[in-house]
């Protein structure tokens, strides 16, 4: 809900308060932010927030200090020097602003975003706050919008910068929300990893000055994720409080967390600064990408949770609620060396293990032996695949399967004949050898006829063959940022105009071919964000396809996304990036949860496998209609690294699954109770394969046994029935 009283905003979802009041000098100022409050107690909020009371902000009607103030925009150049909100650089060159209160309007539903990814409602339960702010010193306006979805605990933000004025002025930073708490004594958790390390929780307490996650980039990285949670000192899975905010963005971005002088923190998310700058013409609008903000009070846990519910009603592709299919893809059963005959006999292997789609990865376009060639021409290697992909397509059809593809639409080889044709269309400098990664060069995809030559091209394949599955791949980041198609003052809009043009294409194939699922990858998940989920409902978690690996990477990007977006495939052992040594049953546990898949070579596996490997996807069948409503809890991830155990409750509770998994065995353990959550404490429940009926209260508060026995390696995975 949300509603406007002297000079109050109230924002009010199911369990949170959001209030900015404007000043009588027109400075909005923000008042709240935590656990739902009436909105009653106007004379406290003339006390209140904390420290502009106690470092008056103004005394006798004259401006003491502006860095002591909570403001939803702080202005850059007049008194606060912390993070700016937005920096316009006037026609004059100066980077002063002043923003003020202009006006304000109140409207239901969400606001559609052009060429970004944005959270949307088709019930019309969504309210939108939209405050119009003047820069006194340029007259240039500044939009801030407030999105609420009240029933999820979430708040949708961006910003606009509108240049209603004559002149032409320069957009320095522009960040999708600011918040301003009272308080300092907090941690801060962000997401770090790398290649074949992606999302591993970090948490650190903050100190005075900024702490900040961010990627320069081109894309969201594997090394960061654009998440950061602002969380008290007692804040831990289930309980304390946790602020979180994620963009809806997949390029270069910048989420801070500042501690002021006077001990206040400043919570701010928005586009990377540091390559940023945008020319903005008389009568031009700039729009942020959108930032996912959200509050709970019942620990990291319920923010999660928030998360995946955004996502799962709101998020484009996400909230579309394509069915998930159960892939086997071939890149780590036969790397580039693919051929008819070899995909033809896969199928025969794999007919009937229950697998919807069959996914051919790399290798089987142009000459693509090995990583050096031919990306940009994506044309059938007809000495792989003499017939095209018709008798594949057609025996996969025989056999109940559907057919899948990898491109990597964003990128170029220097060895290919796309290259010879337009070699300006890489990104580069103007006689400067550009760097080459995993032997790529990135298309300068903020040029609109690159983008559309590599619809074309890629189109022509999906048109001519029945393709129900692509594999949108994304193997580097960019370097030699710039166009040749910009103006000298115009290259620092080039990474944010490039990935509008990645979110243009992948809106055209999304809309041209909706029959198609699409799967996001980038050198494993080196991209994963709700960018790319706003396209694509599912996303190739890492590289490291290591059961054991996965624990932590799974763990850790379920802190923000829901675990039917988490791609995760069941691969040979040993392992091809750890050697480590699983059992299968293991591998096919971990993935369960998730979106099952597999990636090796069939006629590798044992008879004992192959009957392990039907069950796990007759389960996964069964379990995945509850699933990809289910609330997910993260019930240990031990310091000590011994166990992992996640649990996954259906919306009415009636069922429940349970996966624990022994990393490394302590014999001197005598065993332990796993607190269960999220049951019904009055319902009785069947758990299997313990063969046991016990009250939802029994398995939460004096927990499930796990006995000592497993062995390093070893899962468990519980089904709990209501009975
Ligand atoms: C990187 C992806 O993460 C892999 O799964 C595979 O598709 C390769 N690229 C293919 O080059």
């Amino acid at each position: 809900m949300i509603a406007f009283a002297n000079n109050y905003f109230y924002i009010t979802t199911k369990s949170s308060s959001y209030i900015m009041k404007i000043l009588p000098d027109g400075v909005l100022k923000h008042c709240y932010y935590g656990r739902r409050i009436s909105n009653q107690n106007m004379d406290y909020y003339n006390l209140y927030t904390g420290y502009s009371y106690i470092v008056p902000y103004m005394i006798n009607n004259e401006v003491t200090t502006m860095d002591a103030l909570p403001q939803e925009c702080p202005s850059c150049g007049r008194g606060d020097y912390r993070n700016p909100a937005v920096v316009i650089e006037n026609a004059d060159g100066r980077r002063v602003n002043d923003f003020k209160y202009f006006s304000h309007r109140l409207y239901r539903g969400a606001v559609c975003l052009e060429s970004l990814p944005y959270l949307d409602t088709d019930t019309g339960s969504a309210e939108t706050l939209e405050i119009i702010l003047k820069d006194l010193i340029s007259g240039v306006h500044v939009h801030l919008f407030y999105t609420v979805f009240e029933d999820i605990d979430i708040i949708a933000r961006h910003t606009e910068v509108r240049n209603i004025t004559e002149s032409t002025v320069r957009l320095h930073n522009i960040m999708s929300l600011n918040v301003d708490f009272e308080f300092s004594d907090c941690d801060m958790i962000s997401l770090y990893g790398s290649w074949g390390k992606e999302r591993t929780p970090e948490r650190y307490t903050l100190h005075h000055g900024k702490a900040t996650v961010s990627s320069n980039k081109g894309s969201s990285g594997h090394h960061s994720c654009p998440f950061a949670a602002l969380v008290k000192k007692d804040t831990d899975e289930e309980s304390g409080e946790a602020y979180g905010i994620s963009l809806i963005y997949s390029g270069d971005f910048e989420i801070g967390i500042q501690v002021g002088q006077f001990g206040g923190t400043r919570f701010y998310a928005g586009i990377n600064s540091e390559n940023f700058s945008w020319k903005l013409q008389k009568g031009e609008i700039f729009t942020s990408p959108q930032a996912i903000l959200t509050y709970s009070h019942e620990g990291l846990g319920k923010m999660s949770r928030n998360f995946h519910a955004a996502c799962r009603r709101h998020l484009g592709a996400c909230a579309q609620k394509k069915k998930h299919a159960i892939v086997w893809n071939l890149w780590e059963a036969f790397y580039f060396e693919v051929n008819e005959q070899k995909i033809l006999d896969t199928i025969n292997a794999v007919r009937d293990f229950g697998i919807d789609v069959l996914v051919l990865d790399d290798g089987w376009f142009g000459n693509r032996e090995n990583e050096s060639t031919s990306l940009g021409d994506w044309l059938i290697n007809t000495d792989k695949f003499p017939g095209g992909f018709n008798n594949i397509i057609e025996r996969c059809k025989s056999n109940g399967l559907k057919f899948g593809l990898w491109f990597e639409p964003e990128v170029i080889s220097s060895e290919s004949n796309l290259f010879k044709k337009h070699p300006d269309w890489c990104i580069h400098i103007d006689g400067v050898a550009p760097m080459k990664s995993r032997s790529e060069l990135v298309l300068d995809f903020s040029r609109q006829e690159v983008v559309d030559a590599v619809y074309d091209s890629m189109s022509a394949i999906l048109k001519k063959y029945d393709i129900a599955y692509v594999k949108w791949d994304m193997n580097r980041n960019i370097t030699d940022n710039g166009s040749i198609s910009l103006s000298n003052g115009q290259q620092g809009e080039h990474s944010h105009r490039h990935i509008l043009g990645v979110y243009s294409l992948m809106q055209r194939f999304k809309k041209e071919f909706p029959h198609i699922f699409f799967e996001g990858s980038a050198g494993g998940g080196g991209r994963f964000d709700f960018g790319i989920l706003y396209y694509m409902p599912q996303i190739w978690t890492s590289d490291n396809s290591d059961a054991i690996g996965r624990l932590q990477i799974q763990h850790g990007t379920s802190m923000v996304f829901p675990p039917e977006t988490i791609s995760c495939h069941v691969s040979a052992c040993p392992n091809h990036q750890t050697g480590r040594v699983t059992p299968f049953k293991t591998r096919g546990d971990v993935a369960q949860l998730f979106s099952l898949g597999y990636e090796l070579d069939p006629n590798h596996l044992t008879t004992e496998q192959i009957e392990l490997l039907k069950v796990q996807v007759s389960k996964h069948r069964e379990l995945e209609g509850w699933l990809e409503n289910a609330e997910f809890y993260r019930l240990k991830q031990s310091s000590d690294c011994d166990s992992c155990a996640w649990q996954s409750v259906s919306a009415d509770k009636s069922r429940s699954a349970v996966l624990y998994v022994t990393q490394l065995t302590k014999p001197e353990k005598v065993g332990e109770y796993l607190h269960l959550k999220g049951l019904d404490e009055t319902k009785k429940y069947r758990v299997l394969p313990l063969k046991i009926v016990v009250s939802g209260n029994v398995l939460m508060y004096a927990g499930l046994p796990i006995k000592r026995q497993y062995r390093d390696f070893e899962s468990i995975f519980f089904e709990i029935l209501e009975v």
